[in-house]
């Protein structure tokens, strides 16, 4: 028997590199091994705010992406998460089990919220800004682990494939498995964690300090799985890079590391190759060949992209919604039984 995974994107903002390389490209490497179940998890994305037509046009988007990166729906089940209403029932149930303290300490939270509890009554932060902030923070967002707890415990799912930033709320996932088992009975499985290859962490090209990322303020700061040619060149020539003109992969280099990262994980080349072809050459001509070759690697993906109709892609996430609905509700209902409701 194959050990089941399941993960899931946000349909919100403009996919990049780092989500390729980061995740899904790895999640293809993956559905062979494993029973793979890959959700857009539309429910999480509306815990900050969401223009509906853009929302529409996003889960579609993320839905292509994943198909013309590899994911095979015949053997990959493939669905929107709020086509399968079991996610947001148990998250209810969930949410009778958790605890604020949970909640407050998950570094996401802090970070989308600009709220931290724990720097409360620190000389930085005034009771009253912090009154403000908390009642200003959506109720979803506080609960968006929860959520996400739900996702992972209604299949089963043995392993979680996630990035770092992900691991405090899969953790969470655990611990609501384990204090729902002990009070009410044997129910869930306790899921792993797996963290994704280090060397696809994919930093920004406009600060190699910080992830690249969908939120950023800066069009320099990624390249977007839909940019143009003219566009991954001028961005690529824009990308900020370290003191000194040799191509080496150092980690007192880091602005290079990470293009060098990129050319590796999308060419295929090996790191020592890569430094030896630029030997005696400069970062200009590194730079222009790195351009073309994420070019070479975007140009037949997002043909493929404009070759799934609307159409065929929501009928692949219908078949997939109902290839793993039937699991849902039955772990559903397993625990509303056990938690006293009438079935
Ligand atoms: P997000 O864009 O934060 O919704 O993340 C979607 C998925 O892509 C998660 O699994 C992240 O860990 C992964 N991811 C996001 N940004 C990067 C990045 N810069 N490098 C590698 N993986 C990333
Ligand atoms: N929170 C995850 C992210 O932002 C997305 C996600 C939602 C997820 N539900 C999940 C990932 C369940 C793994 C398993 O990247």
């Amino acid at each position: 028997m194959k050990q089941r995974i399941f993960s899931g994107i946000q349909p919100s903002g403009d996919l990049h590199l780092g989500n390729y390389l980061g995740a899904i490209k790895q999640w293809v490497g993956l559905q062979d091994e494993y029973e793979s179940i890959f959700c857009v998890v539309d429910l999480h994305a509306i815990t900050v705010s969401q223009d509906p037509a853009v929302l529409r046009r996003k889960t579609l988007e993320i839905a292509k992406t994943y198909i013309a990166s590899g994911i095979d729906p015949a053997k990959a089940s493939l669905f929107v998460q709020s086509h399968v209403p079991e996610h947001a029932e148990l998250c209810w149930l969930l949410n009778t089990i958790a605890r604020n303290g949970d909640l407050t300490k998950m570094t996401q939270f802090k970070d989308k919220s600009g709220f931290d509890i724990e720097a409360e009554g620190s000389e930085s932060v005034s009771a009253q800004s912090f009154k403000e902030r908390f009642n200003s923070v959506g109720v979803g967002l506080f609960d968006y682990p929860i959520l996400m707890a739900a996702d992972i415990l209604l299949y089963d799912t043995q392993v979680v494939p996630v990035g770092d930033d992900q691991l405090q709320h899969v953790e969470l996932a655990r611990t609501l498995a384990r204090r729902f088992n002990e009070r009410f009975g044997e129910t869930f499985r306790v899921p792993q964690s797996r963290v994704m290859e280090e060397g696809a962490r994919i930093m920004g090209l406009d600060d190699p300090t910080r992830k690249m990322s969908k939120s950023a303020e800066s069009q320099y700061n990624a390249i977007a799985l839909s940019d143009d040619a003219e566009t991954v060149r001028r961005k690529i020539k824009k990308a900020v890079t370290d003191s000194g003109s040799e191509i080496v992969y150092q980690d007192d280099k880091p602005a290079l590391k990470n293009l060098i990262n990129i050319s590796t994980l999308l060419s295929g080349m090996p790191i020592h190759d890569i430094e030896s072809k630029y030997q005696g050459k400069g970062y200009g001509d590194f730079k222009s060949d790195l351009a073309e070759t994420i070019i070479a690697f975007l140009t037949p993906f997002q043909e493929r992209i404009a070759s799934l109709s609307d159409e065929e892609t929501l009928r692949i996430l219908r078949e997939g919604a109902e290839r793993v609905r039937p699991i849902a509700t039955a772990k559903l209902n397993e625990a509303k039984g056990k938690m006293g409701f009438l079935i």
